[in-house]
């Protein structure tokens, strides 16, 4: 899929990125360019920066950074051609014809319809007599009517080839149910229905496509569940249950569930900003897409041993993906469900008083500690203590570890000023350790291709800098392209990341199209953060007297290095050759 930079440009022109990005953020202006809090990971101080002269934003945080297309693909969670589609709405562009023969687009409407239609028919098989047993035990477990409705449950009748023959019916072609995964290719090539005499579930996203389903069975034997496989549209540790609902009805905080089936009973009760994760562990991609409604998580999950864990983990994903958590707990190892069929009528006044008493994590956490230790013998609590310590470093919020520390202080016996002390101490000895990752992660990169990196790390760094600054020069001044591209080959750089940049630099050039983020980000596949490092590169800019003599320096080090890098590689170089290097470096001091 390709669209002409033309169109490109004129949908960069007509949606302005300081206009498009204060839908999302709240910028203030600081001379020319805007600033304010990231969308992209958590802060508390502004490090976002959009540079409207050069249509670009950038995070100094998380190293996000793009143009008006980069930011609306990462913010929406659409794709490249979803992308286009919302900003030449939002601008009034048309779209040129081209998008209507583009192949994945197709695909992925096909297979939305298709599971739009396939739900219906599951609905309308519950509703009839062949799915009677089906609504009974819905029914029976204390779904209403109108929640059935509302959730479009259906049924999967048995057989093997219901569903795939209703679609067959209806003109879709077997290739495209297997695509869909609501159909399934036997050994033989036939095609037949996925889900075979279940309660359907269908899963809907942000807006509003059915994009898989959940099938549960209603006897025992089999896999209590069965979902959608990944297809085109659906990617199950990405989307959430109940999220098109419940995103609407967030005031502030989600719960978070651990079943369809309580996420239904949840908002059968009036709990609207329910939702629950499809049969695996919280993502962090999860958690992001909570992150854009909700500012706190309410975590119901079961108060079993396996609920307790994927609590303890499910608590620091969401808390890195920038919300505040807390926890509630069900008495008597009840899951949400379980609790709404037993209160009846008052279940919905209970849940609302636990989720007033909901612990925040950090107590529950604490408190989960303290029960496994006896705080009457001395030795006992010093490892208590030292457990809540731990914790109590990874509270980011110096008020937060203050208030903590003072309740810890008052139960152990020890001043509240030492536990703090303390605190510092493991704070100061955790951020060494992460500097020396850091360093070592660092170091990694940039040696690559090298074997001894000590004796060249300084000269790399130096390299490194070339690269950065003769890629942003030309991606400036595009008619220089063709020129240096004849003299640089690209098997000189020595960060892959930038030889791939350059490349695809040459190529845009070569081929007479824009050098600009988007197309340099679109026709060399750059990830987000990849599109990020570019753009910084692009900004880091400054328009010098003399271009041509920059460059020329750049390229100096660069082959230099290069020379050096591969003299180093020879354990026995000969003399004339480092001769010619150090004579070449003196030209450069020249
Ligand atoms: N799950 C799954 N496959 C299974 C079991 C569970 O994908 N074999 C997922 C489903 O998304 C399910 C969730 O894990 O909703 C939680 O499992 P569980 O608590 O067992 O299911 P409930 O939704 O509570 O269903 P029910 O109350 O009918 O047992
Ligand atoms: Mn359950």
């Amino acid at each position: 899929m390709r669209f002409s930079d033309d169109f490109i440009q004129e949908l960069k022109d007509r949606n302005d990125i300081s206009e498009v990005i204060s839908e999302y953020v709240t910028l203030k202006r600081k001379g020319r360019n805007l600033f304010g809090l990231c969308p992209f990971h958590s802060e508390k101080t502004a490090s976002f920066c959009v540079y409207p002269g050069n249509g670009v934003f950038i995070c100094f945080g998380c190293g996000a950074g793009g143009d008006v297309i980069t930011f609306i693909r990462l913010i929406e969670k659409f794709d490249y051609l979803e992308t286009i589609k919302f900003l030449a709405q939002r601008a009034g562009v048309p779209l040129p014809e081209i998008e209507k023969d583009d192949g994945m687009y197709k695909k992925k409407m096909l297979v939305y319809e298709i599971n739009r239609e396939v739900a219906r028919f599951y609905h309308n098989c519950l509703c009839e007599k062949i799915g009677k047993k089906a609504l009974d035990y819905l029914l029976g477990r204390g779904i209403k009517m109108h929640t059935i409705k509302h959730f479009g449950l259906g049924y999967a009748p048995p057989g093997g080839h219901s569903a795939v023959d209703y679609m067959k019916e209806k003109g879709y072609r077997e290739k495209d149910l297997i695509i869909a995964n609501v159909g399934m290719s036997s050994r033989w090539g036939r095609c037949y229905d996925r889900f075979r005499d279940r309660v359907m579930f269908p899963i809907i996203d942000l807006r509003g496509n059915v994009i898989a389903f959940g099938g549960r069975v209603m006897e025992g034997g089999q896999a209590k569940y069965l979902n959608t496989s990944d297809t085109i549209v659906f990617k199950k540790s990405d989307n959430i249950f109940a999220v098109n609902f419940a995103k609407n009805k967030v005031k502030d905080n989600l719960i978070l569930a651990e079943g369809y089936m309580d996420v239904i009973s949840l908002h059968q009760a009036g709990f609207e900003n329910a939702v629950a994760t499809l049969g695996t562990a919280l993502t962090d991609g999860q958690a992001k897409l909570m992150s854009r409604f909700a500012n706190e998580v309410i975590i119901s999950y079961d108060s079993d041993e396996a609920g307790k864990k994927a609590t303890q983990r499910a608590i620091k994903i969401l808390r890195r993906g920038g919300m505040s958590v807390k926890v509630l707990s069900i008495p008597k190892g009840k899951d949400p469900d379980e609790f709404m069929k037993a209160y009846g009528k008052d279940a919905g006044v209970r849940f609302r008083n636990l989720i007033e008493n909901s612990a925040n994590d950090v107590e529950y956490r604490l408190g989960i500690i303290r029960s496994s230790y006896n705080l009457e013998k001395s030795d006992e609590k010093v490892k208590y203590l030292d457990e809540c310590l731990k914790i109590l470093c990874e509270l980011s919020s110096p008020i937060e570890c203050e208030i903590y520390a003072g309740k810890l202080s008052e139960e152990v016996g020890v001043e509240k000023k030492l536990i703090l002390l303390q605190v510092d101490k493991m704070k100061k000895r955790s951020v060494k350790i992460k500097e020396k990752a850091d360093f070592r992660d660092i170091q990694k990169n940039i040696s690559g291709k090298m074997s001894n990196l000590s004796c060249v790390e300084r000269t790399s760094l130096r390299e490194i800098r070339a690269e950065e600054a003769l890629l942003s020069v030309i991606i400036n001044n595009q008619d220089m392209v063709n020129n240096i591209s004849q003299e640089v080959s690209s098997d000189l750089f020595m960060s892959e990341l930038n030889k791939k940049i350059y490349e695809t630099v040459c190529r845009l050039s070569s081929e007479g199209r824009n050098i600009d983020v988007t197309t340099i980000s679109s026709v060399g596949e750059f990830s987000p953060s990849e599109t990020g490092y570019i753009t910084k590169i692009m900004c880091s800019y400054v328009a010098a007297a003399d271009i041509k003599r920059d460059l020329s320096e750049y390229i100096c080090v660069i082959k230099n290095e290069n020379q050096f890098r591969r003299l180093n590689d020879v354990e026995n170089v000969e003399d004339d050759k480092i001769k010619n290097y150090i004579e070449n470096l003196r030209q450069v001091k020249k």
